[in-house]
């Protein structure tokens, strides 16, 4: 599978509907975590509007997020909750299962998750807790 032939991304996993798939499947696991599922309370949709304009326009599609929110400035939105390294691979991992459960090739998923978890790492913003 060569990324040559598309234009993005976007395009090449299968543009809106694919990503409508992955926010409806990755949010409940996310609620379901042990680690994260606390930082993500109560009614939700709002946030999974945004991831769905977000990832729209993070792997290449239209520019979703910004038209309606501004500069989307990702870390600083991510200040107030508590991200440690331990919870950053906790998304990833729902994330991950998510694009299992959507039916997403191997190869495909390889690449979303590594394009994803430059972003995840750099959102950490508290040290891994003491157990
Ligand atoms: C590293 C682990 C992460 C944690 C623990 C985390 C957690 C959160 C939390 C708690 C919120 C706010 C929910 C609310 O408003 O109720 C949020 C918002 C959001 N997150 Fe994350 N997040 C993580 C990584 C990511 C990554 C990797 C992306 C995308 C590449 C992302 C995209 C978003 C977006 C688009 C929003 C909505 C921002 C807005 O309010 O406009 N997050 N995240």
């Amino acid at each position: 599978m060569s990324l040559n032939r598309y234009n993005s991304l976007y395009e090449l996993i299968g543009g809106a509907p694919t990503i409508r798939k992955i926010v409806e499947s990755f949010y409940p696991k996310v609620q379901r975590d042990e680690l994260i599922g606390p930082l993500f309370k109560g009614d939700i949709t709002a946030v999974m509007e945004k991831q769905y304009q977000f990832l729209t326009q993070f792997f290449g599609g239209p520019a979703l997020y910004s038209d309606q929110h501004g500069h989307p400035m990702m870390r600083a939105r991510h200040l107030p909750f508590p991200i440690t390294p331990e919870r950053a691979e906790a998304w990833l991992g729902c994330m991950r299962s998510a694009l299992v459960d959507i039916g997403m090739p191997d190869e495909l998923r390889g690449i979303v998750i590594e394009r994803l978890s430059g972003p995840a790492h750099h959102f950490v913003n508290q040290p891994s807790e003491e157990t």
